[in-house]
């Protein structure tokens, strides 16, 4: 029988799925709720020092759709609302109820020494398992000299992971900036500085688009818009980038985050190593409820393969990541038709033909492929309507 239990730096998960900063996790009652669903832990909506001023503009999210699928999310949301007082009392109250649920404090202060070692000394005296430093918001926040104004500097967040790390008394998790020229580099520079784990990704830098009619961009904010975070499936291409490159470069734990809508993204971000995983936006769109067949799909994936628990699973693929130097170029993969399935539409002959390599023909109905002319690119495959494609 395998177990979904996993423990990072001594920390005990119930499971390895919790809820990401953001607003699932803006609220005591909404935590309190989501726990009794059967998530494994939360880390909190960045708390900052009282002082900070919030104020958030209107809309802040638009979406990128498919049919009524919302694929790709943007938001330029600021940070939690509650006042540092509101977050003690609400710790209490959730470690009593949910004594083996994982609380994760995330926190972000302006540059200054003092302000990050007075948040972490408060939290310090709380129930909560870990903290984790946003280094990474996008938006609003780095006018401000903070966010991810901190995360794209080597400089900055190896000080302020030192200051925290001086005061701290919980495993400090740094929380990383998809929007840099290399992830590696400033992940390499916390740990240096003292960082006990990762969490990647945090949003990518975005706009999601313009109104054709009036030229407003989206989120419309009275008819203006700055650039935001975008998060949701259309991201997780870009977090397990980043948490297989943070892999290939440390061995501290990682909690990976990015477009995580289901098992099996969450058993892809473990295979490149992801510890435990976050979700954000998949749980702003769908519920919390959506924890009941994560669970049980990752259960029985792991009961499939044959391993005992996530730990089984958590770098699988690392070594099958390489340089394209290195990949073997001597094999071709080739389009095999079915027949059954195919429409006979040519949609697959004209973009192999205005693609470079003029390789399929629809000859007496039938898709025929020049094996001569075929590269192996698998482009047919993935724009036949019909799924009649598969590369062998
Ligand atoms: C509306 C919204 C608000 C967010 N607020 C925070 C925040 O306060 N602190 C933080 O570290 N990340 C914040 N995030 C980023 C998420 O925690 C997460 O890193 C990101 O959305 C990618 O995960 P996802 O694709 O599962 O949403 C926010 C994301 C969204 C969509």
């Amino acid at each position: 029988m395998a177990t979904l239990k996993t423990n990072v730096l001594g920390i005990d998960f119930e499971n390895p799925f919790i809820l990401a900063s953001a607003p699932p996790t803006a609220k005591i009652e909404s935590i309190d709720k989501a726990f009794d669903l059967g998530w494994g832990g939360a880390v909190f909506k960045t708390i900052t020092p009282d002082n900070l001023e919030m104020i958030e503009a209107s809309q802040r999210y638009a979406a990128w759709k498919v049919g009524h699928r919302v694929c790709g999310f943007e938001n330029i949301e600021l940070l939690s609302h509650l006042t540092l007082q509101q977050w003690l009392d609400g710790i209490e109250f959730l470690r009593k109820k949910h004594p083996s649920k994982v609380q994760i404090a995330s926190i972000m202060a302006p540059v200054v020494k003092q302000e990050w070692q007075n948040l972490v000394k408060t939290l310090n005296d709380t129930a909560i398992d870990a903290f984790e430093l946003n280094f990474s918001c996008p938006h609003g926040m780095p006018e401000k000299g903070i966010g991810m104004a901190i995360g794209t500097s080597v400089e900055v967040s190896s000080m302020i992971t030192t200051w925290v790390k001086e005061v701290a008394q919980k495993p400090v998790f740094v929380k990383l900036s998809p929007n840099v020229s290399s992830i590696v580099k400033i992940a390499q520079a916390v740990e240096n500085a003292g960082a006990d784990g990762f969490a990647a990704i945090n949003t990518v830098q975005s706009l999601m688009g313009i109104d054709l009619d009036t030229f407003e961009p989206m989120p419309d904010v009275n008819g203006k818009t700055t650039y935001g975070g975008y998060s949701g499936m259309a991201v997780k291409p870009i977090g397990l980038r980043c948490v297989a490159q943070i892999r290939q470069n440390s061995n501290l734990p990682i909690l990976g985050i990015g477009g995580i809508s289901n098992w099996h993204d969450a058993a892809e971000y473990m295979c490149v190593g992801a510890d435990v995983i976050q979700v954000c936006t998949e749980v702003m769109v769908n519920g919390y409820g959506i924890i009941k067949a994560m669970k049980s799909g990752l259960l029985d994936y792991l009961e499939g393969k044959g391993f005992a628990s996530p730990a089984d699973l958590k770098n699988r693929a690392i070594a099958n990541l390489s340089t394209h130097e290195s990949l073997d170029k001597t094999r071709r993969a080739h389009p095999e038709i079915d027949d059954s399935l195919c429409a006979r539409c040519g949609h697959c002959v004209t973009v192999c033909d205005e693609s470079e390599h003029s390789a399929l023909s629809l000859v007496d109905g039938h898709i025929v492929v020049d094996r001569k002319a075929c590269v192996g690119c698998s482009l047919c495959s993935h724009v036949c309507a019909k799924s009649a494609i598969r590369m062998k």
